[in-house]
């Protein structure tokens, strides 16, 4: 057996390093199927120092090592290369959670915890934790931390950056940097915890952290709203907007052959309008009380704006389970793209204001890039960010539009940058994107990245591949 497969079983039992191929198949590839790699061992360490002994093991052998949490990353991100040669450290046996403060709205958790068990526990605590995505039943807080995920309630509470106070961090030469500090203000330096929020494993393995949480939402409105085009539904953010302050807590996209995708796929999806619309929003409201009172708030907001012609149809929720019917839809999506078939995604942002002429623009690019090629356009639009994914045209094989691909990203992202946009608004770079670096950040941008790397990692052992190319080609 592997002399570094050897130590390992030294340091964590036999139980927790896995060398069987079959055992270690459920790590090698990632949830959309696109990545499949292989590792030396997949280990699993149970506590902060076996995942420090079993880095300064890799270190001391120059071993890469590809940390990796729930394996839903959207990016490849947690899949290691083909080379056999790394080891995956699977965090998901750190699963304690350390301490919850109601009275100081904070909860620390190792970072194996699953983002659910997490809201669960915060309600259990009559608080609420806002991260929330559809893959919250398996992804965890040191994922969602590594990969600074966004969700539907970033326009409320912001990005995963946002709910974090302190970080336990396992750099790469195995050393431990306790940070998990439950402080709203602390100016002494550096701030050495936001290098390590969205650094997608590559600069140190989280193993815990300190999580912000809120007033639970006693209230909540729901509505789905059809709209004629993104640009209407830009109008509507804004109009909604002027009428319910903070309120506003979820404002998601979807146009019409998104909707039409995930009814074709989702059996339990129904859509609550007339007729199947142009485009809808899904939005909502939340607050601490009077939960009617904010229904009409919606209710009358919506109507002025279906008396403008904004709103060309709209349903309003009249309880929790038509509401999670609603939600159901947009939950539905990633699901429908995946039995649909492969499409090429693109998670992007831009500022709000450009987003109508984008899509524009975007679809132009698709019909000349990819002739007959389907835009399926959802997501996020009060934060700017759209899931602009592409579907082959009909009857086009898998590897006729493979082949158009690269040029259909390209001029999606170049649209993107025109606009100062993201080309990954919140799935990270990982292995997708890691080629367009050169093109899309600033040589002083990538050339900082590089020098921060080369300080923390200089032998490149974590998570190599992933969001920093190696060289600047
Ligand atoms: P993994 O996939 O295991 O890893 C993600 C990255 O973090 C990898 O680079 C990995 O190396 C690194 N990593 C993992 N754990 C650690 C650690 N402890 N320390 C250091 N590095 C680590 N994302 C969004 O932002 N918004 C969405 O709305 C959203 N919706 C999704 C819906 C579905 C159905 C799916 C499948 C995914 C979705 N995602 C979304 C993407 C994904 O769920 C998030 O990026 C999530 O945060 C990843 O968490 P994870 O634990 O699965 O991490
Ligand atoms: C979402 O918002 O549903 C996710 O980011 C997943 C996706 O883009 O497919
Ligand atoms: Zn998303």
């Amino acid at each position: 057996m592997d002399e570094v497969a050897q130590e390992l079983i030294g340091l964590l039992g036999e139980a927790n390093v896995l060398v069987a191929k079959q055992d270690q198949a459920p790590f090698l590839t990632d949830w959309l199927g696109k990545y499949r790699g292989t590792a030396r061992a997949v280990v699993r360490p149970g506590s902060t120092d076996e995942v420090s002994a079993v880095m300064r093991a890799c270190a001391a052998r120059r071993v890469p090592v590809v940390p990796q949490g729930g394996n839903t990353s959207m990016s490849g991100g947690a899949t290691p290369d083909n080379s056999g040669q790394a080891v995956v450290i699977s965090l998901q046996r750190l699963n304690r959670v350390r301490n919850v403060d109601p009275v100081g709205n904070t909860i620390s958790v190792d970072a194996g915890v699953v983002l659910a068990k997490v809201q669960q526990i915060a309600q259990d605590a009559g608080r609420f934790f806002p991260l929330s995505l559809g893959a919250e039943g398996s992804c965890t807080i040191g994922g969602n931390l590594a990969a600074n995920a966004g969700g539907v309630a970033v326009l409320r509470y912001g990005t995963m950056r946002e709910l974090t106070l302190g970080l336990e961090v396992v750099l790469p030469d195995g050393r431990i940097w306790d940070g998990l500090t439950a402080l709203r203000k602390d100016n002494t330096g550096y701030a050495l915890r936001d290098l390590f929020i969205g650094s997608e494993g590559t600069l140190g393995i989280i193993t815990g952290a300190v999580l912000k949480l809120f007033a639970r939402p006693l209230a909540r409105a729901t509505a789905f709203a059809a709209v004629e085009d993104a640009n209407a539904a830009v109008t509507l953010l804004g109009a909604i907007r002027d009428r319910c302050g903070d309120r506003l807590t979820a404002f998601e996209f979807m146009t019409g052959e998104c909707l039409a995708l995930i009814l074709r796929h989702i059996h339990d999806a129904r859509l609550p309008l007339a007729a199947m619309p142009q485009a809808a929003v899904l939005i909502e409201l939340s607050d601490q009380n009077d939960e009617i009172a904010l229904r009409e708030r919606l209710e009358s907001g919506l109507m002025e704006c279906v008396e403008q012609g904004l709103v060309l149809d709209a349903a309003i929720a009249q309880d929790g389970t038509q509401a999670k019917a609603f939600w159901r839809i947009r939950e539905g999506v990633s699901e429908a793209l995946v039995r649909e078939g492969k499409a090429a995604k693109h998670d992007v942002s831009m500022p709000v204001s450009s987003i109508a002429d984008f899509v524009i623009a975007a679809d132009a690019a698709v019909g000349a890039s990819a002739p007959g090629a389907r835009p399926i356009v959802f997501g996020h639009l009060g934060d700017g960010n759209l899931h602009y994914n592409v579907l082959p045209a009909p009857g086009q094989s898998d590897a006729d539009f493979a082949a158009l691909v690269p040029d259909l990203t390209r001029a999606v992202h170049d649209e993107i940058g025109q606009r100062r946009g993201s080309i990954s608004a919140e799935h990270g770079i990982g292995q997708l994107r890691v080629s367009e670096m050169p093109i899309r950040k600033a040589p002083i941008e990538l050339e900082l990245m590089r020098q921060l790397k080369g300080l923390l990692d200089p032998a490149g052992l974590l998570n190599p591949g992933k969001l920093l190319p190696l060289s600047n080609d």
